[in-house]
């Protein structure tokens, strides 16, 4: 049995979580496999609202197993907090939940590491969550990180000590204010690690391999997006991880012959959260208007999101690095309303007309060149067939499908699991 896999391609928060919570009923297992806590997964059901940052969006589901992947790094605090919110929904986490040995964890130093980075950086900052996600990843990469399997060792807390040393020697590189208590942030981190520790750790390659030769059906889920790639999205206002369909493959220890359908989910229209270029940004009341009915903030550290239409050519990017089999369009039901609808096509880069991403897309190399759509006037968040859409959503969808190349196969008109059409 292949592995399927679910990918945001715009800039993160395309609705990830809503949909994974939706396909999770025709899995055996869900795993994550890149990110950490920088990530805000949203589900809405039976009238509550969870917003997951490290654990798999398949947790509500009574008979999926869970699994943290190697390239998922964890802070055990926020870790033990996300725990913490799930307890009154008795869902038997420990049998449910399992982690990678080999995932990496988030420390104390690692966070107040990404908040000097981030002031030292001035006006050039990242825009970085603050969960420490850069930092974590450097030491993973710089061959100094810790890992889950490490607290398996008798000398986990010398090593941590080491680290953590080698981490305030650095702070003072930076030269810049960062107010902490260590003493606390190290009690509040021991004691999440006790938490987590009660957990089952895993050679978690060796248990997905396994289950593909069980015929077991397997669902990886990604955090971020396409465009906030380390490899392919917009340098260096990215995150530190491949969000990629490759990164599924690292981040899991599954081979490509292994994957089957890749989903990739975008948004009828576009946000980004933090800095970096993002070329059909609105200023104007269209833009407001976006951030306003699609309540677009965000899951993590409910910053505004920046709205803009939609970027076929960031869309048709994605799916070409990431080999998209199936997409899935959220939030159609936002754009009720507007009487007229934009969707980039081309660029105009350096005044040539080019229609593939080039290696710099900010503002002044990169004008978007629109084609426009008549708009729909009804309410899209009760419909529950393909066969009572607006034919102007209809237009617009087919559309997308014919310039990507790619079919549309869900189109989600709300937050709730319900809102979900499947044509
Ligand atoms: P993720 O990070 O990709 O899981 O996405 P987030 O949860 O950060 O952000 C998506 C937001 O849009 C959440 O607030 C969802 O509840 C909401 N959402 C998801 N799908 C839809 C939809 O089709 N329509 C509307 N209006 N909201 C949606
Ligand atoms: P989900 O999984 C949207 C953005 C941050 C910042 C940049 C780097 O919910 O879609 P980091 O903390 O990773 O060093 O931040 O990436 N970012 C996200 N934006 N959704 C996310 O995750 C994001 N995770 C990180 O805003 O610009
Ligand atoms: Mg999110």
């Amino acid at each position: 049995m292949a592995v399927n896999l679910l990918l945001g391609l715009q800039w993160g928060d395309e609705g990830k979580g809503k949909i994974v919570d939706v396909l999770t009923s025709k899995y055996d297992i869900i795993a994550r496999f890149q990110g950490g806590p920088n990530a805000g997964h949203t589900l809405i059901f039976d009238g509550h609202k969870h917003v997951l940052h490290t654990i798999p969006s398949g947790i509500f589901h009574k008979n999926a197993m869970n699994l943290v992947g190697n390239g998922v790094v964890i802070d055990p605090v926020i870790f033990k907090k996300e725990l913490e919110n799930l307890e009154k929904f008795n869902l038997d986490i420990k049998s449910k939940l399992l982690i990678s040995r080999k995932a990496h964890l988030i420390l104390p130093t690692h966070r107040l590491l990404d908040a000097a980075s981030e002031t030292s950086k001035g006006k050039a900052k990242i825009g970085s969550t603050l969960k420490g996600i850069g930092p974590t990843y450097m030491d993973k990469t710089g061959r100094n990180g810790m890992r889950v399997g490490d607290l398996e060792l008798d000398n986990w807390k010398e090593k941590y000590h080491a680290l953590t040393e080698k981490h305030l020697n650095m702070l003072e590189f930076f030269k810049v204010e960062i107010e902490f208590d260590l003493q606390e942030l190290e009690k509040e981190f021991f004691g999440a690690i006790e938490v987590l520790k009660q957990l089952t750790f895993i050679d978690s390659e060796e248990y997905l391999n396994e289950a593909i030769k069980n015929k077991k059906t397997i669902l990886a889920e990604g955090a971020q997006g396409s465009m906030l790639d380390i490899d392919f999205g917009t340098y260096p206002y990215v995150t530190s991880s491949n969000t990629t369909a490759a990164g599924a493959c690292t981040g899991l220890g599954v081979a490509p012959n292994k994957i089957g359908e890749v989903f990739g989910i975008f948004k009828a229209y576009t946000t980004r959260v933090g800095s970096g270029p993002f070329p059909t940004e609105l200023f104007d009341e269209d833009g407001e208007t976006m951030g306003r009915v699609g309540q677009e903030f965000g899951a993590t550290t409910g910053r505004p999101r920046r709205c803009g239409w939609l970027d076929l050519v960031v869309l048709k990017y994605a799916v070409q690095i990431s080999g998209v089999t199936q997409l899935i369009m959220m939030k159609g039901d936002v754009l009720s309303g507007f009487s007229t609808l934009k969707a980039c096509t081309s660029y105009n880069y350096q005044g040539t007309e080019i229609s593939h991403l080039p290696y710099n897309i900010e503002e002044h190399n990169v004008t978007p060149i629109y084609t426009e759509f008549k708009g729909w006037k009804q309410d899209l968040t009760g419909m529950t067939s393909a066969a009572t859409m607006p034919k102007e959503l209809n237009d617009y969808i087919k559309f997308i499908e014919d310039f990507v190349e790619v079919p549309i196969k869900i189109v989600s008109v709300g937050p709730d699991r319900k809102q979900t059409i499947i044509r």
